[in-house]
C-alpha cells in the first residue's frame, strides 16, 4: 500500500510526503493516506507478512517509509496473552492482555518512535526530538542512540525519576521544563519552527501516529486474523486510540479481515479526563483541563486528537470512561496477581476502566475483549508503593516461624 500524500483531516487537501503536521489552509491535522490497495490479493498480502520479520516491520506495506531500516531496536511482536484469571473475576469470557512492556524501552512508544525515525532518516533530519510524558521520552533517547543520532527531549521537570533516568543514560539532552505537558508541547511547537530537527510528535506527527496501528495489526494476527469484539486502549493525546482504529479499517478494506469494528473504548484518569468528560456530556469538543494524576503518562490536558476519539468512540458503540487514583492503582494490583504482568499507571487505567465497562454489562456474553497494557509498572514504582508490604526477619529459621505474617492467608 505505497503511502501516497499526507492529507487534511477536515478539509482533505493534499500535501506531498515532508515533515509538515497542519493544513495551511484550514490548520487541521495532517495523516498519511496510501494508494488503495484494491485489487491486491489478501491471500498474497497475508504470505508478506508471515514472511517478514519478528518485529513491527512486517507490516511495512502498512506504513510510511520507503524501506525498513536496518539496524534499528527490534520493536514489537510483543505478546497478546490470554487472561482466563483476570477475565473470571470481572465476568468477561474472552479476555486478552496485549502487554507492550515487553517493547525494548517497555512501552508502546517504541512503535511511533521506530516508524517517525525511519522516515525522519528518510527526509535527512540529522537530529531528534521530541516533548514527551515520560515514554516517549525513553523511546526517542534509545531509538536514537541505537541510531547514532543526537536526541534533546523536553518532558515537564518533575517527572517519575526512573522515566527520567531511562532517558539520561542513553545520551540525550533531557531538558526539563518547568510546567506541564501541554505547555512543553506548546513550546516545542515553537522550537519546531526554529530548529532543523526532526520533533517525533511535532512536525512527524503523521508518521508517529502511523506506528501505533501496528499494535492493532498484531492484535488481529495474532487472534488468527479476526477482530475482537472490544479493545480497551489508554487515551493521552487520542493518537494511539484512533489509529488503532484506522489499522483496523484498513486491513478490513484490503480483505486481511472481515466483520465490525471492534467497540473501542478509551480510558483516561479521572484527574485528566478532558476526553471522557465530553463523551458523558455528548459534546463533539474536549474542554481542556489541567492535570491531576498518578497517571502522569497520560496527563495531557488538550488533546489533539480528542474529537476523533470521540468520534470513533461513538461510531463503533464504545465508551470514554475515567478513572480514580485508587481505582487506578487497584487495577495496576489487580493484573499483577491475575496475570504476572506489571503495569504503569496508564495499564492502571486501563484497567479500572475495563473494570467498570464489565460491571456495567457492557461486554456479551462470549464477546472477546482485548485490553492494551501499554507501559511497564517497572517505571512508576511509587504510585503503589503504599499497596506493598514486606515481613522482616532475622536469619533464623526460628524467627521465620515466630513471624506473624500481615494478610496473607496461605
Ligand atoms: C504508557 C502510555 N500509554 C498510553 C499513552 C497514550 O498515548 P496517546 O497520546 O497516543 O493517546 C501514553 C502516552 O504518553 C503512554 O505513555
Ligand atoms: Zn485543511
Amino acid at each position: 500500500m505505497p503511502p501516497k500524500s499526507l492529507k487534511c483531516k477536515e478539509c482533505q487537501e493534499e500535501y506531498p510526503l515532508e515533515a509538515i503536521y497542519a493544513c495551511s489552509r484550514c490548520f487541521g491535522p495532517l495523516e498519511v493516506s496510501y494508494e488503495p490497495l484494491d485489487g491486491r490479493d489478501p491471500a498474497e498480502l497475508k504470505r508478506r507478512i508471515q514472511a517478514g520479520p519478528n518485529t513491527l516491520w512486517r507490516y511495512a506495506d502498512f506504513l510510511p517509509v520507503q524501506r525498513p531500516p536496518e539496524g534499528a531496536l527490534p520493536t514489537g511482536m510483543t505478546p497478546l496473552i490470554r487472561a482466563d484469571r483476570l477475565g473470571k473475576e470481572l465476568g468477561i469470557d474472552e479476555l486478552w492482555i496485549k502487554s507492550e512492556t515487553a517493547n525494548p524501552t517497555h512501552s508502546f512508544k517504541d512503535r511511533v518512535v521506530a516508524v517517525a525515525m525511519a522516515r525522519g532518516l528518510e527526509l535527512g533530519f540529522k537530529t531528534f526530538a521530541c516533548a514527551s510524558t515520560g515514554n516517549l521520552a525513553n523511546a526517542v533517547a534509545a531509538h536514537a542512540a541505537a541510531a547514532g543520532v543526537p536526541a534533546w527531549v523536553f518532558i515537564p521537570a518533575d517527572l517519575e525519576r526512573e522515566k527520567i533516568t531511562a532517558t539520561a543514560i542513553h545520551g540525550a539532552r533531557v531538558i526539563g521544563v518547568k510546567g506541564n505537558y501541554d505547555q512543553v508541547n506548546r513550546m516545542c511547537s515553537e522550537l519546531a519552527h526554529e530548529r532543523d530537527w526532526a520533533f517525533v510528535n511535532v512536525n512527524l506527527r503523521p508518521y508517529y501516529a502511523e506506528g501505533s496501528k501496528t499494535l492493532a495489526y498484531e492484535i488481529a494476527e495474532q487472534l488468527d486474523w479476526r477482530l475482537p469484539n472490544h479493545l480497551v486502549a489508554p487515551v493521552a493525546s487520542g493518537s494511539l486510540h484512533t489509529r488503532m482504529g484506522k489499522a483496523f479499517d484498513e486491513w478490513r478494506d484490503c480483505g486481511l479481515v472481515s466483520g465490525p469494528l471492534p467497540a473501542m473504548h478509551g480510558a483516561q484518569a479521572a484527574g485528566c479526563a478532558p476526553v471522557a468528560n465530553a463523551f458523558e456530556e455528548g459534546a463533539d469538543f474536549c474542554r481542556p483541563v489541567k492535570p491531576d494524576t498518578i497517571a502522569r503518562s497520560l496527563a495531557i490536558g488538550d488533546p489533539a486528537d480528542g474529537p476523533f476519539a470521540l468520534e470513533l468512540a461513538r461510531r463503533t458503540g464504545g465508551a470514554i470512561e475515567s478513572a480514580t487514583d485508587d481505582e487506578i492503582r487497584e487495577g495496576i494490583s489487580l493484573l499483577a496477581k491475575t496475570t504476572g504482568v506489571f503495569t504503569e499507571t496508564a495499564g492502571g487505567v486501563t484497567i479500572a476502566v475495563l473494570k467498570k465497562l464489565a460491571e456495567r454489562g457492557a461486554f456479551g456474553p462470549g464477546e472477546s475483549v482485548v485490553a492494551t497494557i501499554t507501559g511497564d509498572g517497572l517505571k512508576t514504582p511509587d504510585a503503589i508503593s503504599d499497596l506493598i508490604h514486606i515481613d522482616e526477619v532475622e536469619p533464623t529459621v526460628e524467627a521465620f516461624e515466630n513471624l506473624e505474617l500481615v494478610g496473607v492467608s496461605a
